[in-house]
């Protein structure tokens, strides 16, 4: 059912000083940031040939980031994301299968522009997993 890696997310806690890193240290390809008010979030994407990087910082109040910043002070990995073809259909079979989709259970607009669901880290093993509807 699950697709290709889309992205692994980090969550950090410097955005320019991580950005600089991924840009000069590494030489990737790193983009803008975007501010995503929806999710509590500003990305920045980083692309490289099989996947992306997202970097993850906290926007405005109540951000899922903080808290997760504040347990990891040094920044850590956040998600990671697989493509599905269908997020309804997806969604039902892991609903069916016992699995929790965070929050209200209906697809939200990723940063992408697509249709995204995260499933409960609980029951993945500890990874948070983000759901895109390709
Ligand atoms: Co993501």
């Amino acid at each position: 059912m699950i697709g290709r890696l889309n992205h692994v997310a980090i969550a950090v806690p410097d955005l320019a000083a991580a950005s600089a890193q991924y840009r000069d240290t590494l030489g990737a390809k790193v983009g803008e940031p975007q501010g995503e008010p929806d999710h509590g979030v500003t990305v920045v994407f980083i692309e490289l040939p099989n996947t992306k990087i997202e970097l993850l910082h906290p926007l405005g109040e109540n951000s899922p980031i903080t808290g997760f910043l504040e347990k990891n002070p040094w920044g850590g990995i956040h998600h990671m994301c697989f493509e599905v073809e269908d997020i309804l259909a997806a969604r039902d079979r892991l609903q069916a299968e016992g699995a929790r989709v965070l929050g209200s259970a209906e697809p939200k607009i990723g940063a992408h522009g697509k249709p995204v669901l995260f499933l409960h880290p609980k029951d993945f093993n500890g990874c948070l997993i983000e759901l895109e509807q390709l």
